[in-house]
């Protein structure tokens, strides 16, 4: 497997309070990783790091041997890591289409993907059917839809999900998930955070689990669904 993103030791601080304790993860090319942990446990906070949006006081963060702490958030996006924030900001008073018009990336370097608005549709179903409908009234698992979608149409070739299916209807969930493993199968590769282990375990190939800012488990979703001890302290389960 080799190492398309690859955190080692990250230590991030939000001004003088220390969050991150040495994390280190890794996600091959093609993979599906997850990073589970309660609220406050540092999901948002590692995904940050990657995209330049913490800061990071020590440690190394690469993606495709690129040095991503040397590097500015829009250039981190140029190099084709694509970020979904838990917020999933997407305008109220832009249109769908005018939403996903915005994810355009002019000067990057797409690696095997081309993404168009019809292409998006194809995935998404429910977006083309809203096409002419304002950003600001759509249902949570639509906002996600055009948020992924959004950032689909920069042609990122990682995608950074912060908590994707969070305040979706079940049934969204579901479609939400095959939907990342069709595009686990179009190539691209994905690390998200949750806290819906069971929509993890449906799609994830491997996972990690953070608490307090220090990563507690590693591996694949068999290893995590029977480790009783790791579900309880640090999940709930
Ligand atoms: N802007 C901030 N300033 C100070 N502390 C922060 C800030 N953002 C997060 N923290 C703290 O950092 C820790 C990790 O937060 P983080 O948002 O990364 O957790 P999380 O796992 O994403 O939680 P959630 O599931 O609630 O989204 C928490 O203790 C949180 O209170
Ligand atoms: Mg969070």
């Amino acid at each position: 497997m080799s190492d398309f993103l690859f955190l080692s030791d990250v230590s991030a601080h939000y001004g003088t309070s220390h969050v991150l304790f040495g994390v280190s993860l890794r996600v091959g090319s093609g993979e599906i990783v997850c990073l589970l942990g309660r609220n406050g446990a540092g999901k948002t906070t590692t995904i940050k790091s990657v995209m330049g949006l913490t800061e990071v006081s020590s440690g190394k963060i690469t993606f495709c041997g690129d040095d991503l702490r040397r590097r500015r958030t829009d250039q981190i996006a140029r190099l084709g890591v694509g970020y979904v924030a838990d917020a999933r900001i997407i305008f109220p008073d832009l249109t769908v289409r005018e939403n996903l018009e915005v994810g355009v990336k002019k000067g990057s370097s797409p690696v095997g993907f081309d993404w168009s608005i019809e292409r998006v549709y194809d995935l998404f179903p429910p977006l083309r059917r809203l096409d002419k409908n304002l950003g600001g009234y759509l249902s949570g698992g639509e906002q996600q839809m055009l948020a992924v979608g959004r950032t689909l149409m920069g042609n990122p070739s990682l995608l950074l999900l912060d908590e994707p299916v969070e305040g979706v209807a079940p049934i969204i969930v579901k479609d939400l998930g095959k939907q990342l493993l069709k595009l686990k199968e179009l190539g691209l590769t994905i690390l998200f955070s949750e806290q819906n282990v069971p929509f993890a375990m449906a799609i994830a190939d491997r996972g990690y689990v953070i608490e307090k800012g220090r990563i507690r488990f590693e591996g694949t979703m068999d290893e995590l669904s029977s480790n009783e001890e790791v579900k309880r302290k640090y999940l709930m389960l």
